[in-house]
């Protein structure tokens, strides 16, 4: 928008900055924001400034939108029938993830692009302003390419995932498969990624094998990030702090030395409960990690697997059910947290100079997310200071 726009009482203002209000998440009562040129001009309390355009808050809850730092939005078909044997007692097994690639190769950019797009759509309706977007559905070059070629017309937040499964044309020679996503894939892939990560699981690809396609991604300028100890305890998350990762995604299964190694690294712990409540796994007790001074992010991992949410508003709601997550602390992961998982200071805080990217509720109580679960909280989303 250009001008400037007032958004004012506002009930409570979650800022995530502790300079400018109270708590660990820097909340004001009857506050304000004022808007210029799509960014934070300033916040403050008591008498509203004049603007060009005003939005009445109703004394409702505001906070900065959320920052969903892993998805899987580029991929065709479903698999519901997976997901309904696994209600009945399968477990979840990373191989499904082959069913998707037949889909996802069988399928048109214009397809793929029309349903990731009305996924983008839904995630911006519960509150998502920033979406990762990673690839590892196409697993040839030509396909992972296009796949990311779709991801960077819906996000900046790219992230090249070669390393997803072996594809079966590769069975029994992983270390080919390796080779082509270091080389050729790599290369075919890097112009459309901001990122590149690796699924470091029994049944996906080993710890050396995950080094090797992550230190390739860093020589092709690419920045770190991990799957890492989603289905059971490993060498993941010590990996990811080794390489000064910028986030261990899922975390599900966490020892104290992986407590220890990221409580003393700036490698966030990006939490994925819904995972966890859609593959039928334990919670991780993100306390652990909190206590010891970890960083830790809440994010959807929307896929058709394991996750087949956008809703932020949900992670956060099983954050504080099921993994002693306070409601701040939850809040702030699943904001400040994603920014700082993608290494953004320029979202994820209200505060004057950071985007106008925020959200106004039709609460005035950010636990109604955990209390109201699965009733739509979020009245408007704006980003850069417009409407979407
Ligand atoms: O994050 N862990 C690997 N990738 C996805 C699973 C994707 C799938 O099952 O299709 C995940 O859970």
């Amino acid at each position: 928008m250009s001008g400037s726009l007032v958004i004012d009482n506002i009930g409570r203002l979650i800022t995530n900055d502790i300079q400018l209000g109270r708590g660990a998440t820097g909340q004001l009562v009857d506050a304000w924001v004022v808007v210029t040129d799509g960014l934070i001009d300033s916040v403050g309390t008591g008498r509203t400034p004049p603007a060009d355009e005003r939005i009445d808050a109703h004394g409702c809850c505001v906070l900065p939108g959320f920052v969903d730092s892993h998805s899987h939005l580029v991929f065709a078909g479903d698999r519901a029938d997976e997901f309904a044997a696994r209600m009945a007692g399968r477990p979840y097994e990373a191989g499904g993830i082959r069913t998707t690639v037949a889909a996802t190769r069988a399928a048109s950019d214009d397809q793929l692009l029309a349903r990731a797009t009305q996924l983008l759509a839904e995630a911006r309706r519960s509150g998502t302003t920033t979406i990762e977007i990673k690839s590892g559905y196409g697993l040839t070059a030509a396909d992972e390419a296009r796949t990311l070629t779709v991801a960077r017309r819906l996000s900046d937040e790219t992230t090249f995932l070669g390393a997803h499964v072996v594809p079966p044309e590769f069975d029994g020679r992983t270390d080919d498969y390796v080779d082509l996503v270091c080389g050729d894939m790599l290369a075919a892939c890097a112009p459309h990624s901001r990122w590149i990560d690796a699924f470091c699981e029994r049944g996906a690809f080993d710890v050396d094998q995950s080094r090797a396609v992550l230190q390739a991604g860093r020589s092709a300028g690419l920045g770190l990030r991990l799957h890492a100890n989603q289905l059971g305890h490993g060498p993941g998350v010590q990996l990811a702090v080794e390489l000064g990762c910028a986030s261990a995604d899922h975390c599900t299964y966490l020892s104290d030395d992986d407590v220890a190694a990221l409580a003393g690294s700036d490698t966030v712990a990006t939490f994925l409960p819904a995972t966890d409540f859609s593959t039928r796994q334990p919670y991780p007790n993100a306390r652990r990690l909190l206590d010891a001074g970890g960083i830790a992010a809440l994010a959807s991992n929307c896929n058709p697997g394991s996750s087949y949410t956008t809703a932020m508003p949900f992670c956060i709601a099983l954050a504080v059910r099921d993994m002693n997550m306070t409601i701040d602390e939850a809040v702030w992961s699943a904001t400040a947290g994603g920014a700082a998982a993608l290494r953004r200071d320029d979202i994820g805080t209200l505060a004057a100079g950071r985007r106008a990217d925020l959200i106004i509720l039709n609460t005035a109580n950010p636990i109604d997310f955990v209390y109201r679960p699965g009733v739509h909280l979020v009245a408007t989303t704006l980003i850069g200071g417009s409407i979407v």
